[in-house]
């Protein structure tokens, strides 16, 4: 009787339960794990295999994998199956496997919904801090300069002169470095001008450096694009570059912006070393331009492998500004 009520139990518990046997082989699986693996709840499964009812190769490759490595303990957390984000435990426990799934969409999606408001307040804090330094210390530096560069001017010993017109000259890079500062902050060029000539002068700073060159192809203008719209591709195309630049060993960036079919389109690619599957899942980088795209109802599809470069592409649905530009 005993086993009885623990049966009943299983059978209303929220979480998933399936035994196997160590042939993967379905010995016990609860109606919560056929919801969650979308299989039929009328089907009894009883002496079935557990691989043949997974369709996420993901789940599926690590059920695999851990068979073939003599049943260790697995752990697979947030996979997205269906409209679900689901966590996927399994042990072994005397001569069966137990695997436990636990629905976390809500976690996960609070946990997004709390990156884009974290997003959202370094925005606002990068643009307190930028104006501080280009206001604040950028200008107070500025006028030391000019103090110096007046006292110089008064002074006769040629030795004193020389030494006066270095500090001049340091304090001069200082401001040069804030200034930088400030804009990698919060570009004035996005605030005053628009998302076009931003990247266009984000761009040319990169080709300075001649060490990679930034390929810029076009359709769109500064007034085209909201300011919400405009700061967040200027941050994913800002974090594209920044990865190209560390990860990617690459000699050329094509950067692409276009309007198709009511969608703002934006192609990043660089022809360096590429990345494997488990790699680009690590970033916090790439993690933040699915939020930020998740908040414009946008999406990214990342094709990349080793030694095959890098291409994201984007496509964020489009709410046209102008109306005499309107396609
Ligand atoms: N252009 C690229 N070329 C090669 N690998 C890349 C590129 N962009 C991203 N990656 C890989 O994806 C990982 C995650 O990127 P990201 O989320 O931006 O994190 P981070 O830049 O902080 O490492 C990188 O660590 C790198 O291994
Ligand atoms: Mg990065």
């Amino acid at each position: 009787m005993q086993t009885d009520s623990k049966i009943d139990i299983l059978q209303h518990i929220p979480v998933g339960f399936i035994r196997t046997d160590h042939n993967c082989k379905i010995l016990k699986i609860n109606p919560k794990a056929k919801t969650y693996l979308s299989i039929d709840e009328n089907d009894s499964l009883q002496g079935q295999r557990l691989t043949d009812y997974i369709d996420n190769m993901q789940v599926l490759n690590r059920l695999y994998s851990f068979v073939k490595n003599g049943w260790k303990n697995i752990s697979i957390q947030d996979i997205k199956i269906e409209d679900k984000f689901l966590n996927i435990e399994g042990r072994v426990i005397g001569d069966s496997y137990i695997i436990n799934i636990t629905d976390n969409t809500i976690t996960s999606q609070a946990l997004d919904r709390a990156t884009q408001s974290l997003l959202i307040g370094q925005e606002n804090e990068k643009r307190r801090i930028s104006r501080e330094i280009h206001d604040g210390i950028g200008q107070a530096i500025s006028t030391v300069r000019l103090h110096l560069d007046f006292l110089n001017s008064k002074i006769e010993t040629n030795e004193l002169k020389a030494d006066i017109s270095r500090i001049s000259h340091m304090i001069s890079d200082i401001a040069s470095d804030l200034r930088s500062l400030s804009h990698d902050l919060m570009p004035s060029t996005l605030v005053d001008f628009g998302l076009i000539t931003a990247v266009t002068t984000l761009i040319r700073r990169v080709n300075q450096s001649q060490s990679i060159y930034v390929h810029f192809e076009n359709d769109l203008s500064d007034k085209d694009i909201e300011y919400n719209y405009a700061l967040n591709i200027y941050r994913i195309i800002q974090e594209l570059i920044n990865n190209s630049i560390k990860h990617a060993e690459c000699k050329e960036i094509k950067i692409r912006l276009k309007i198709i079919d009511k969608l703002i389109v934006l192609e990043v690619s660089d022809d360096g070393k590429g990345s494997s599957k488990s790699e680009k899942s690590n970033g916090i980088g790439l993690y933040n331009i699915k939020n930020r795209l998740a908040s414009l109802n946008g999406e990214l599809k990342i094709t990349t492998a080793k030694h095959k470069g890098f291409k994201a592409l984007i496509k964020i649905p489009f709410i046209r500004l102008k109306p005499d530009t309107q396609p």
